[in-house]
C-alpha cells in the first residue's frame, strides 16, 4: 500500500461502491447486459477497505473474488442494484462504477422458442438512473462519483453527464480500445474545478489514486 493508505486515512468513513454489469431478462435463458468485468469497481472497493473506510459493494454478475474486508451484495438486475444501493445508506461517499443496463423487458415467464417466422420484437423499458437517484436521495453521500464509459467525445459526454446527473466527480473512462476486460485504465476526473486526465496506469492504481483523493475531499488526515 501507498503511504497514504497504510495510514488509514478513511478510517471511520463509510463508502458505497457499485461494479459489474446488470443482468436484464429477456426470459428465463436469455438477457441484456452491458460489458463489465468488475475489475475498476472491485479494484476501488479494496483500496477504499485497504484505506480503511467500511466499505459495502454492490456487485452485478461478475467472476471476481471479494476483496478483503468489503461488504459485497450481489445483485443481478438494474432494480435489485437500485434497491441494494438504497439499502446501504447512509454512506460519506459513493462511487458508481456498474454498467448498469439501460434498458430491460418485461421479461417472458418462459423460454422463447423461435417459430420459423419473424424474430420476435423486443419492446425495451428504460431503468431507473442509480447515480442520478442518488444525488437526489435527501441521504446523498457528501461525495457522489459516478463513471462514465464511452468510445467517442469523451471529455465532453463526460461534463454533460456530470451536471445532468448531479455527481460531484465523473470518472471518464475511453472503452474505445481494449480497456474492457483488461487490467489498465486511463481516466479523466471531471469535476468542479476542471478535468484532471491520468497517464494510463493499472486498475489497481488507478483506484489507489482515486482513493487518495477521495481521502482528500473527505478532509480526512493522513
Ligand atoms: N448509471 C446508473 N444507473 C443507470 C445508468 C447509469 O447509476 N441506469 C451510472 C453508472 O453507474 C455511471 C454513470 O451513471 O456511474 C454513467 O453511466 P453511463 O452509462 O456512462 O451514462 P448514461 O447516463 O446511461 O448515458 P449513455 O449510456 O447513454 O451514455
Ligand atoms: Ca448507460
Amino acid at each position: 500500500a501507498s503511504p497514504r493508505t497504510s495510514g488509514k486515512a478513511l478510517a471511520g468513513k463509510r463508502a458505497l461502491v457499485t461494479a459489474g454489469p446488470t443482468h436484464e431478462p429477456i426470459d428465463p435463458v436469455r438477457y441484456i447486459a452491458n460489458r463489465s468485468s468488475g475489475k475498476q469497481g472491485f479494484a476501488i472497493a479494496a483500496a477504499l477497505a485497504e484505506a480503511g473506510a467500511d466499505v459495502t459493494l454492490v456487485a452485478g454478475p461478475v467472476a471476481l473474488a471479494t476483496p478483503a474486508g468489503v461488504s459485497r451484495i450481489d445483485v443481478e438486475t438494474a432494480a435489485e442494484m437500485a434497491a441494494a444501493v438504497e439499502a446501504a445508506l447512509p454512506a460519506d461517499v459513493a462511487v458508481m462504477v456498474a454498467a448498469v443496463a439501460d434498458w430491460r423487458t418485461d421479461g417472458a415467464e418462459q423460454k422463447i422458442k423461435k417459430s420459423g417466422d419473424a424474430p420476435p420484437t423486443l419492446s425495451l423499458i428504460e431503468n431507473p438512473d442509480i447515480l442520478a437517484s442518488l444525488a437526489a436521495n435527501a441521504r446523498r453521500p457528501a461525495l457522489l462519483i459516478g463513471f462514465a464509459a464511452e468510445t467517442q467525445d469523451v471529455m465532453t459526454h463526460a461534463v454533460v453527464k456530470r451536471a445532468h446527473k448531479g455527481a460531484d466527480w465523473i470518472v471518464a473512462n475511453d472503452v474505445s480500445g481494449d480497456v474492457m476486460g483488461g487490467d489498465r485504465n486511463s481516466v479523466h476526473i471531471v469535476t468542479a474545478g476542471g478535468i484532471e486526465s491520468w497517464p494510463s496506469a493499472s486498475k489497481d492504481d488507478v483506484a489507489r489514486r482515486l482513493v487518495a483523493r477521495i481521502a482528500d475531499a473527505l478532509g480526512a488526515s493522513v
